[in-house]
């Protein structure tokens, strides 16, 4: 194999980074001792280190919204205070802990669990549920959680038939509670209820919230004994840690939702602490950044070796593309990077779909190989079978990196393509915590380095706004005629559907 920069092995040293017992290696990106001091420069001067404690710290760093982004206070199990415009937020978050808890132990004889809730309002919990259910031995209530996310009512139909109404336990989930898909799939579910003769007072007992709009959720019919505060300053897609996870307490128990919670605290407290060269979420940022500089990048892959985690990628393009798809940075001009396209689905099922673009297609696009240790199962065959998986993963990454050289066009593989190795040296709630708080704090980095406000979403608005007017002239065409938001294209769409 011929030597390249990526052999060198004063480069292999240095490309291995531990913090929370996740390894980071980033041999494969390419990137020599220089173009790395210079990319630490760069985050230097883009005040990366401020942009960071100004962060823990409860500064409004969502500018366009004036607020802070303190999703970190939701697993500060330190407890010590975080202040929020002189205010201690840790008062109000123990006390949600304290609720879930309870909650935890007055829950008996529950079947199913409906959780209803979209984009952050699903994701984090639903990724969570998935996950755990893989870890060999965890201890599990073993009700049915159903994730009821989407306005199409396949899902509803799917979970009304399998759960029992009187034994059903329903948890709304909205930070706004005003998002049509949850609200809309909300009042069929009680209908349900109420077609199932259940009383007043079962449905009472069965309904649950979880949101920053308390008095909305009251006048949903919600007790408020049985509603969740969330904050404003907790952005949707980094949610999974308040009350949102509750699904997570609910069917694992608390400790493991207290688990999943350290996980993130203890990742937090590295990307707080570490200097920028050790930092994992930092020089995971910067990586990307370099790629997007030197080969114009504009998609990645996330990769989990681990069919537990087969619902990170989904998890991570809300993350990703929600907190930095704009086009603007902070100051209202035009950026020069932003998120690349974010996909990912777990291998090696993935080597067995789009991997052949990833090796010969003509775009480059680094990959994020996140392989665990351990394997996730006590089958006979798990230590066999992981070591399979294991190499797979090692074997992907070293061929995009060298490619291979052949007289046939066909068989060349142009190599060069970068990519990570995550490492965790198991998959359980801690190190499921750390994994996605690295996420979030990369995608904050991003943020800082490419100056994008990363905690708002304007851009998600204006569809749903135009669907109002056509939703009116799919009921009633006479709204067409009346409605000059509709273009002569979506009119003739609107016409198709309703002949
Ligand atoms: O439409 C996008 C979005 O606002 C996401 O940011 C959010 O996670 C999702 O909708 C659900 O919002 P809510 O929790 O307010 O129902």
């Amino acid at each position: 194999m011929s030597s390249s920069p990526l052999q060198n092995s004063e480069n292999i040293a240095a490309s291995t980074h531990t913090a929370v017992d996740v390894v980071l290696d980033t041999a494969y990106q390419n990137i020599s001792a220089a173009q790395w001091d210079k990319l630490f420069s760069f985050a230097r001067k883009s005040k990366l280190e401020g942009f960071i404690a100004d962060m823990f710290a409860g500064k409004h760093i969502n500018l366009s919204e004036d607020r802070p982004a303190l999703h970190s206070a939701l697993r500060n199990l330190s407890k010590l205070p975080v202040m929020l415009d002189g205010q201690d937020v840790m008062p109000a978050i123990t006390d949600v802990w304290r609720r879930i808890e309870a909650l935890c132990n007055k829950w008996v004889g529950v079947t199913d669990v409906i959780h209803i809730g979209i984009g952050g309002s699903d994701f984090g919990p639903r990724l969570a549920i998935e996950a755990l259910a893989h870890v060999p031995g965890i201890e599990s209530r073993g009700m049915r959680m159903h994730f009821l996310a989407n306005i199409d009512t396949a899902e509803l139909a799917r979970i009304l038939d399998r759960a029992q109404p009187n034994s059903t336990r329903i948890i709304i989930v909205s930070k706004s509670f005003t998002t049509l898909e949850t609200t809309m799939n909300a009042k069929a579910v009680v209908n349900w209820l109420k077609d199932n003769d259940c009383t007043k007072g079962q449905i009472a007992n069965s309904l649950f919230a979880v949101t920053a709009n308390i008095p909305t959720a009251k006048a949903f019919g919600i007790e408020e004994d049985n509603i969740f505060p969330f904050w404003d300053w907790v952005g949707g897609r980094y949610s999974v840690w308040s009350a949102v996870g509750l699904p997570i307490a609910l069917q694992y128990g608390f400790k493991t939702f207290e688990q999943f919670l350290a996980g993130a605290h203890a990742m937090d407290l590295h990307f707080k602490n570490a200097p920028l060269e050790q930092n994992l979420p930092v020089i995971m940022a910067l990586a990307l950044l370099h790629q997007q500089e030197t080969l114009g990048i504009k998609a990645y892959a996330a990769i989990p070796y681990a069919d537990a985690l087969d619902w990170f990628p989904k998890w991570l393009q809300q993350l990703d593309m929600e907190s930095n798809g704009k086009s603007v940075d902070r100051q209202g001009k035009p950026v020069k990077h932003s998120s690349p396209v974010v996909f990912g689905s777990a291998g090696s099922n993935a080597q067995h779909s789009y991997f052949q673009l990833l090796h010969q297609g003509s775009d480059v696009v680094p990959i994020d190989f996140i392989a665990v240790r351990k394997p996730m199962s006590d089958r006979p065959e798990a230590i066999a079978h992981h070591r399979i998986l294991l190499s797979n993963c090692l074997a992907q990454a070293q061929a995009l990196a060298h490619g291979k050289k052949a007289d046939n066009p066909n068989d060349v593989y142009p190599g060069n393509r970068p990519s990570n190795l995550l490492l965790l040296p198991e998959l359980n709630a801690f190190y499921l915590g750390a994994l996605l708080a690295l996420y979030e704090n990369r995608a904050a980095s991003l943020g800082a380095l490419w100056n994008i406000n990363s905690f708002d979403q304007p851009g998600v608005e204006f569809g749903k706004v135009l669907a109002k007017p056509i939703e009116k002239a799919l009921l009633d065409a006479s709204h067409l005629e009346a409605n000059n938001n509709i273009d002569a294209v979506t009119a003739a769409r609107i016409n198709l559907l309703n002949t």
